[in-house]
């Protein structure tokens, strides 16, 4: 049977999309419901393109309505991609372990509240470092700060712009993520990778 996900969004859904390209055929997992806090958020639209069971949340801060969602799928692995609001405490607890989340940076720097989508690239560019790329961690009550589970690093380059390098790092995501679920779907639970990806400018 395949391990059953639920992908969690906010916005466009490149994430979600690369996911689906990935696991489509795989007898390994399979995504059976997109939430979102937000109605007009195009990965909805992309989810039902794909004939994926997508939902607006009414109210994304209670985690009830989550739960009866996830539970109503039976979903066994939760998946953050471009998910930028708190998920309730309970969600939380509920699925401890089987939660992950994609960051646009290498954690634990360029974390924490606040820090996402293009705030994040910004300070990394400000900040001066070679470096940058993605990071998918476990989800806990801190932002950003669940146990790391894999990365893929890309360089960053002289003359780069936020909008440059967020398109060198979402290339890493969207190889990335992928990578991982499928590891998990074999373990059945998120277990880490051994080596962190590196991928060409
Ligand atoms: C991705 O870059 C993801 O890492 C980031 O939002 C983007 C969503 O893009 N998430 C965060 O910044 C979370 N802190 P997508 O909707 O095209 O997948």
């Amino acid at each position: 049977m395949p391990l059953r996900l639920a992908v969690c969004v906010s916005g466009r859904g490149s994430n979600l999309v690369a996911l689906l390209r990935a696991l489509a055929g795989s007898a390994l997992a399979r995504v059976v419901l997109v939430l979102s806090n937000r109605a007009d958020a195009p990965a909805l639209e992309r989810a039902r393109e794909w004939g994926v069971k997508a939902v607006s949340l009414a109210n994304p801060r209670d985690g009830a309505e989550w739960l009866r969602h996830l539970h109503g799928e039976q979903v066994e692995l939760v998946v953050l991609a471009g998910y930028l609001k708190l998920v309730p405490a309970e969600v939380i607890a509920a699925y401890r372990d089987r939660m992950v989340n994609i960051h646009p940076a290498l954690l634990p720097e360029f974390g924490g509240p606040g820090m996402y989508g293009h705030h994040v690239h910004e300070a990394v560019l400000r900040s001066g470092v070679g470096f940058s790329g993605a990071t998918i961690h476990l989800v806990d009550e801190e932002y950003d700060r669940g146990a790391i589970l894999a990365q893929a690093r890309v360089p960053v380059l002289p003359g780069d712009t936020p909008d440059s390098l967020a398109a060198r790092v979402l290339k890493a995501e969207h190889l990335l993520l992928p990578v991982v679920v499928l590891k998990a779907a074999e373990a059945g639970r998120p277990v880490p990778l051994p080596e962190p990806l590196e991928l060409p400018a």
